[in-house]
C-alpha cells in the first residue's frame, strides 16, 4: 500500500509530466494534517527540482541515453526528494513507497522495481551527500525553455537568476476582509492597505473564507484594483469574471452600481455565482463569450474590466508545474482571444468611461503589445494614469518582480473619448 500523501503527489506529477496537465486545485482535498503537509512538500520539491533530480539519475543508468518512462521518473524523483530534503521521512518509507509506486500496474512500470530499489538504496546510504550533490547541480537545470522566456521578459538578463531564486519560495497567501473583523490569525500587511497575511504558524482560515466574510486575493490583484479614478459609474462590466475576486472588489468599491459579470465556462460561471452570493455581491452573472456578447446589442458601460485569459506566467512561483507545461499553452489562440475581447469592449465604453485590461503574465505579447496596437487602431482612446509611479509608467501596472511581494500583473488602462472631446 502506498500512503495517500505519496499517492496524491504521484498522481499530480503524472498529470503534469505524462498528461501535460495543470495540478488540479483539489488535488490534495482528501488529505488532512500531516498527510496534506507531506504531499504538498513533496509535490513542490519535485516540481521545483525536477531538472536536477533527473540529472542525478541519468548518469547512473546503463541505458541513460534512452531515458525512463515517466512513471519511473516520478517514483525515483519522489524517493530522492524525500531522502534529500525531508529529514523527517525514514529511509525505508522513502525507498519502499517508491518501489510500491513503480510496482503498480495502474501508475507504475513494474519492470523497473529493481532499478528504483537499487538507486534509492544507494541514495539512502548517505543522505547528506545526496543533498549536497543535488544542490551542487546547476539551478538552471530546473528551468524549462518556457520558464527562461518568461524570466527574460520579466527582468533584465543579469537579474534572471535572482528572480528564479525568488520564485522557488512558494508565495505567502494574501487575504481580504469583506465584512466584519478579520480573524486574529490574520494581520494587516499594509501593502497594499487592507491586505491581510497569515501570522507565522497560524492555521489556514478555512471557516472564515467559507462564511464569505473574507476571500483569498493576491496582493497584486488588491493593488491593481485600488486604482485611483474619480469616475462615478452607472454600469460596470467584468468581462472575464470567474472565480469573482475582482468582481467582489468592484462590488465593494461601487456599492449599488449594477455589475454584469461574464464568464465563458459554464462550471466556472456557477462557481462565480456561488462566490458572489456567499459574499453578498449583487452582480448579474452571464455565461457567454465576452467578445460575442459585447458585439451584440446592449447598453454602454462606464467601467469595463477585462481580466483576460492568459498564460498565467507570473504564477510560476505558485504553480511550479507551469515550468514544465507552459510550452503546451496554445499562445496564438490566447492572443487572438485577448485581442477579440479588447476590440469588442472599446465600442461598449460610455463616453469618458474606463477600460482596465489585465493579465497575470509578464510576456509583453499578452499585455503592452495589445496597448500599442490599440493606440494605432483606436487613437481616440487615451492612456489613463490610474496607478502611481511605484507600479509602472503612466497608464500601466507592472510591479517590479524583484521587490514586490505579490505575484505580479501586467495591466493598462484606457479612457474613452469624453463628450466634450477632452
Ligand atoms: C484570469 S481569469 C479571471 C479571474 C477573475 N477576474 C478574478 O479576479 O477572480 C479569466 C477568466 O476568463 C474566462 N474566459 C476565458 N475566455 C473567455 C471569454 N472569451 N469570455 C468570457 N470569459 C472568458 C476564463 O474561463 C477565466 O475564468
Amino acid at each position: 500500500m502506498i500512503t495517500p500523501s505519496r499517492a496524491a503527489a504521484a498522481a499530480a506529477l503524472l498529470g503534469v509530466f505524462e498528461g501535460g496537465r495543470r495540478t488540479p486545485e483539489d488535488w490534495d482535498a482528501k488529505l488532512e494534517g500531516q498527510d496534506a503537509g507531506l504531499a504538498q512538500a513533496l509535490l513542490g520539491l519535485v516540481l521545483r527540482r525536477w531538472g536536477r533530480l533527473q540529472a542525478w539519475v541519468r548518469p547512473r543508468l546503463r541505458e541513460g541515453a534512452r531515458g525512463l518512462p515517466v512513471p519511473t521518473q516520478v517514483a525515483l524523483a519522489q524517493g530522492l526528494a524525500q531522502l534529500a530534503w525531508l529529514d523527517g521521512v525514514a529511509d525505508h518509507a522513502a525507498v519502499n513507497e517508491s518501489v510500491t509506486l513503480v510496482s503498480s500496474r495502474e501508475w507504475g512500470f513494474p519492470p523497473h522495481r529493481g532499478l528504483v530499489n537499487a538507486l534509492l538504496r544507494q541514495a539512502a546510504s548517505d543522505r547528506t551527500s545526496l543533498r549536497r550533490e543535488l544542490e551542487g547541480l546547476p539551478a538552471a537545470l530546473d528551468r524549462s525553455p518556457f520558464a527562461g522566456e518568461v524570466l527574460e521578459a520579466a527582468v533584465p538578463p543579469d537579474r534572471v537568476s535572482t528572480l528564479w531564486e525568488r520564485l522557488q519560495v512558494p508565495p505567502r497567501p494574501a487575504f481580504r476582509a469583506l465584512r466584519g473583523d478579520a480573524p486574529e490569525d490574520l494581520e494587516d500587511s499594509g501593502d497594499p492597505p487592507g491586505c491581510l497575511r497569515l501570522r507565522e504558524g497560524a492555521p489556514f482560515p478555512k471557516g472564515w473564507l467559507q462564511s464569505g466574510a473574507g476571500m483569498v486575493q493576491d496582493a497584486s490583484s488588491q493593488a491593481l484594483m485600488a486604482f485611483s479614478w474619480q469616475g462615478a459609474p452607472k454600469r460596470i462590466l467584468d468581462a472575464c469574471a470567474a472565480p469573482g475576486g475582482k468582481t467582489t472588489s468592484l462590488g465593494l468599491r461601487f456599492p449599488g452600481v449594477p455589475i454584469v459579470a461574464l464568464e465563458q465556462d459554464a462550471a466556472r460561471a456557477r462557481r462565480l455565482e456561488a462566490n458572489l452570493a456567499l459574499r453578498g455581491i449583487p452582480a448579474e452573472v452571464v455565461c457567454a463569450d465576452a467578445a460575442g456578447w459585447l458585439a451584440g446589442p446592449g447598453p454602454a458601460f462606464d467601467l469595463i474590466l477585462v481580466d483576460a485569459p492568459c498564460t498565467g506566467s507570473v504564477t510560476l512561483g505558485k504553480h511550479p508545474e507551469l515550468t514544465w507545461i507552459g510550452h503546451r499553452i496554445p499562445r496564438p489562440d490566447l492572443l487572438r482571444r485577448q485581442a477579440r475581447i479588447l476590440e469588442a469592449a472599446l465600442p461598449r465604453l460610455a463616453p469618458g468611461g474606463l477600460l482596465l485590461y489585465a493579465v497575470c503574465s509578464w510576456l509583453p505579447e499578452e499585455g503592452m503589445a495589445h496597448r500599442e496596437r490599440l493606440a494605432s487602431t483606436h487613437p481616440g482612446f487615451r492612456s489613463a494614469d490610474i496607478w502611481g509611479r511605484r507600479w509602472g509608467p503612466p497608464g500601466a501596472f507592472r510591479p517590479d518582480p524583484l521587490t514586490w511581494e505579490g505575484e505580479g500583473f501586467q495591466a493598462f488602462a484606457l479612457a474613452a473619448p469624453s463628450p466634450g472631446g477632452a
